[in-house]
């Protein structure tokens, strides 16, 4: 098996292929790191053919949905998972052909409805059912600490004590362990009554991971996280530098538009000298009768360099094939001690 671990923060994602046929497999991606999933599979040779979430997360953005549409594979996930943009789901014992290899799809609800643990060969990929030293947290949405236990006691924990396991979280650097290890040593697995395992999984009393709300959206829906439209926005369009605005205000002969996109009340109060007021959420309606020509040089920019990319995006989406956007914005341009107007537009 040819097998890579890449981790973000403490999420793990990983990559394992046939080194025979080089079919390969990702779990659990996060969608920062897909270049880095894609040149890891380049280097070593490795054709993905299938995208597989153990469970709905919450905590980090699940890359699936965008890789898949990327590379024409299939999404895989439990068969209760909410997720829309699943193609293939696995039922229990259900298993994937890859090259020469069989991923087995165990079905261990318990953190989420939707969680399941892959065996292939010698290792098991546990998602958040078992962690090194931990379990997942059974609190969040379709958590249930008695199924986690049943998954855990009646199910995981009978395979092979020699299996490694691969779980979807960890925190200090620990790479793997197996089975047999964490029967020993984790301390919740300790806990053999079901109703005293519940308990203890109902008084963790963890804090809610940061981007819940966020992540949900994302994951069950298929949904676009904010930094994910920016990025997107990012990509789609040119910058012009502060000094080269800078230098544009000095050129007499400059046919430039500057487009200021914030609010009425941060233009008034000051402004890049010349420019023009059109707030972001009047842009769309507003644009006809204030940019009339498309081929016109358009610079957009806002307070910190977002709005104004966002906005920038949206004005080439319409036609303005001409439209830049500032790198950075307003604060800057003040903090490099260039000329600032106040007042309403001439
Ligand atoms: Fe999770």
């Amino acid at each position: 098996m040819i097998f890579e671990q890449i981790a973000t923060g403490g999420c793990q994602s990983y990559l394992m292929g046939c080194a025979e046929t080089r079919a390969a497999a990702l779990i659990d991606p996060e969608i920062s790191q897909l270049d880095h999933y894609l040149a890891l599979a380049a280097r070593d040779g490795l054709h993905i053919r299938y995208l597989i979430d153990t469970h709905t997360h919450a905590d980090h953005f699940s890359g699936t949905r965008k890789l898949s549409e990327q590379l024409q594979v299939p999404v895989v996930m439990h068969r209760s998972s909410p997720a829309p943009y699943a193609d293939l789901r696995l039922g229990d014992g259900e298993m994937l052909m890859l090259g020469k290899m069989r991923i087995e799809a165990l079905h261990t609800p318990g953190h989420t409805r939707d969680s399941m643990c892959l065996r292939v060969e010698d290792r098991v990929f546990t998602g958040d059912t078992l962690l090194i030293g931990g379990t997942g947290r059974t609190d969040l949405p379709s958590g249930d600490p008695l199924a986690l236990y049943d998954s855990l006691f009646k199910r995981l924990l009978r395979l092979d004590p020699a299996l490694t396991i691969c779980p979807a979280h960890e925190y200090k650097g620990r790479t793997s362990t197996t089975i047999g290890e964490e029967l020993a040593s984790n301390p919740r697995l300790q806990v053999r009554d079901p109703q005293a395992f519940a308990e203890m999984m109902r008084t963790l009393n963890l804090s809610m991971p940061t981007h819940i709300t966020e992540a949900l959206r994302v994951n069950m829906v298929g949904g676009k996280s904010v930094a994910q439209m920016l990025a997107e926005a990012t990509a789609s369009v040119p910058f012009m530098s502060l000094e080269a605005l800078r230098a544009n205000l000095d050129d007499p002969h400059s046919s430039l538009i500057v487009l200021d996109v914030r609010e009425r009340d941060a233009y008034e109060a000051g402004h890049v000298p010349g420019a023009r007021l059109l707030p972001r959420g009047q842009l769309e309606l507003r644009v006809n009768q204030e940019l009339p020509d498309p081929t016109q040089r358009i610079l957009v920019y806002c307070e910190v360099g977002k709005i104004s990319t966002l906005a920038t995006a949206t004005l080439r989406e319409m036609g303005f094939s001409c439209a830049v956007a500032l790198d950075s914005g307003m604060k800057a341009w003040r903090d490099a001690g260039y000329p600032v107007r106040t007042g309403s537009m001439p």
